[in-house]
């Protein structure tokens, strides 16, 4: 059979629409779940499910091979979540890594008093009044350099009678810094001798092991650690499903370059990611912008996210960093270790700066699926379709007997078996082959390959395209051929 364009039609779908239909997709095929769901749920905790898991460590496998094996001078590791809590200390997280929180006394409601503004400014805009937002917008940009920062929020608060978003309600208190750290106490006794911190970000793990993974590769500068690993922040504002969660896994690389080179490093790494996510995970290009931060970090010398265009707005899903020799000199000072690399070549003494590129894993899986989620309509009627890459998709072909029993169901069961060596497969021979097509349209599985008749005569089957529904006929021992080049 062949394929026409007029067999798939595109249907219009409104971007609003896409979050919730994605969320229901996510829990019906197993994707994503409410944590601990039976009790109620945790807020912005969610469990990945069975084809949830198998895509997410596709993104993950993914992501390692183009960091580690692609790169000779790029290794890997795996530290420890709860760290000796002078890390923090030293990385400057204990005393900083805050949010400013305003609490809603009527309603005892907790919000980030910058959100609010930042989101007032916005809304002053869409009525028209540019004037005032342009006013209170200079006033919020000054506020960093008050004395009293967090007052200085309050009184916008205040000045312009902003109110609860969801509730209206604006009776407010003073606005606190509120640190992001998770604190947990190690060892049988409760008490401050025993606080240790759940990591905020992977990237500490890295830098206290410089000199350890360095001495054990043999790694000469410029070299890079990677690491994947979750990633705990105590988040008021939650929400838009896994976009911001409390619990988190980041995939991030610490680049150890010569001070001076950092900028022209950050250009390469800047490109390299970028292409990453179009070429390897096939994100649509037109989806991803650039946004350079003018505000830099006080240990940066250059910043760039990544952002995606997500159903909910243009929102971050990596950046990459310039992080100068900070975190190492923290390190330094607070261990009395050296951190010091010496060029051997020319005996010169330094402390490498770092290019970082941070991408989150689970945003990347929410702006792959949303991506991917198209409605449209095939021979007439409306489907659902992940049109994910072969790469990122969980399952990757499915082996559909035409008739379950006899010959047939045999043939589909010997094939599935077979394939199921080397790749993610299914059997599915319930229901007509049109429902079996459709449901795994919805998960995203690229190819279907079905026993029929003409299987049993010539050993061939019918290959089945998600995307353009085209079929052709390929012969059985040329499958495995076939789907390995398609993971390439
Ligand atoms: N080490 C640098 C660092 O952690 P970041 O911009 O705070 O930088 C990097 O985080 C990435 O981690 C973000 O681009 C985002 O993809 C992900 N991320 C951060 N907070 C998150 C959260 N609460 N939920 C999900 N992903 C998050």
């Amino acid at each position: 059979m062949s394929t026409s364009d007029k067999r798939v039609q595109e249907a219009s779908l409104s971007p609003e629409k896409v979050m919730h239909k994605l969320v229901s997709l996510a829990k019906r095929r197993g994707f994503i779940f409410p944590s601990s769901e039976i009790y109620g749920g945790l807020s912005s905790c969610f469990d990945y499910g069975p084809l949830g898991s198998e895509m997410k460590k596709n993104i993950k496998d993914l992501w390692w091979h183009a960091m580690t094996r692609r790169h000779q001078n790029i290794v890997g590791i795996d530290a420890s979540i709860m760290m000796n809590p002078t890390v923090w200390e030293a990385s400057g997280h204990v005393a900083s890594f805050n949010d400013p929180l305003i609490d809603e006394k009527t309603t005892k409601r907790r919000y980030r008093a910058d959100h609010l503004i930042e989101n007032h400014i916005e809304k002053l805009r869409r009525e028209g009044k540019d004037e005032q937002a342009g006013k209170v917008q200079k006033a919020y940009e000054d506020v960093a350099g008050q004395e009293d920062p967090n007052r200085a929020l309050y009184d916008i608060i205040i000045s312009q009678d902003i109110k609860a978003p969801d509730t209206g309600a604006h009776d407010w208190t003073d606005v606190r810094q509120f640190n992001l750290m998770f604190q947990c106490n190690m060892g049988a006794v409760a008490g401050s001798g025993g606080t240790v911190y759940l990591r905020p970000e992977t990237a500490q793990g890295i830098f206290v092991n410089f000199h350890n993974v360095r001495e054990a590769s043999r790694m000469k500068v410029p070299f890079g650690i990677a690491q994947i690993g979750k990633a705990f922040r105590n988040e008021i504002v939650k929400g838009n499903f896994i976009f911001r969660m409390v619990e988190f896994e980041q995939m991030e690389m610490q680049y150890f370059v010569k001070p001076g080179t950092q900028l022209e490093t950050f250009e390469a790494w800047r490109e390299e990611r970028f292409n990453w996510y179009v070429e390897s995970l096939g994100i649509s290009p037109d989806k991803l912008h650039w946004y350079r931060h003018d505000k830099l970090a006080h240990y940066a010398d250059l910043a760039y996210d990544i952002k995606f265009e997500f159903p909910f707005g243009i929102e971050e899903i990596e950046g990459i960093h310039s992080r100068t020799d900070f975190d190492l000199k923290q390190h330094q000072e607070y261990s009395g270790k050296n951190m010091e690399y010496i060029d051997q070549t020319t005996n010169e003494r330094y402390i490498p700066y770092v290019v970082e590129t941070s991408s989150g894993c689970d945003r990347l899986f929410l702006a792959l699926l949303s991506d991917a989620y198209t409605e449209d309509i095939v021979d007439g009627e409306q489907r659902v379709v992940l049109r994910l890459s072969p790469k990122v998709a969980p399952v990757k072909a499915a082996v559909l007997p035409l008739m379950k029993k006899g010959e047939m169901g045999e043939k589909a069961r010997k094939l599935c078996d077979e394939l199921a060596l080397n790749f993610a497969v299914q059997y599915d021979d319930a229901g007509s082959i049109g429902k079996r097509y459709r449901r795994q349209d919805e998960i995203g599985t690229p190819f279907c390959f079905t026993v029929d008749h003409q299987s049993l005569e010539d050993g061939t089957v019918t290959v089945r395209y998600r995307d353009t529904a085209e079929q052709k006929r390929m012969d059985i021992a040329k499958i495995g051929e076939f789907l390995a080049l398609q993971l390439v």
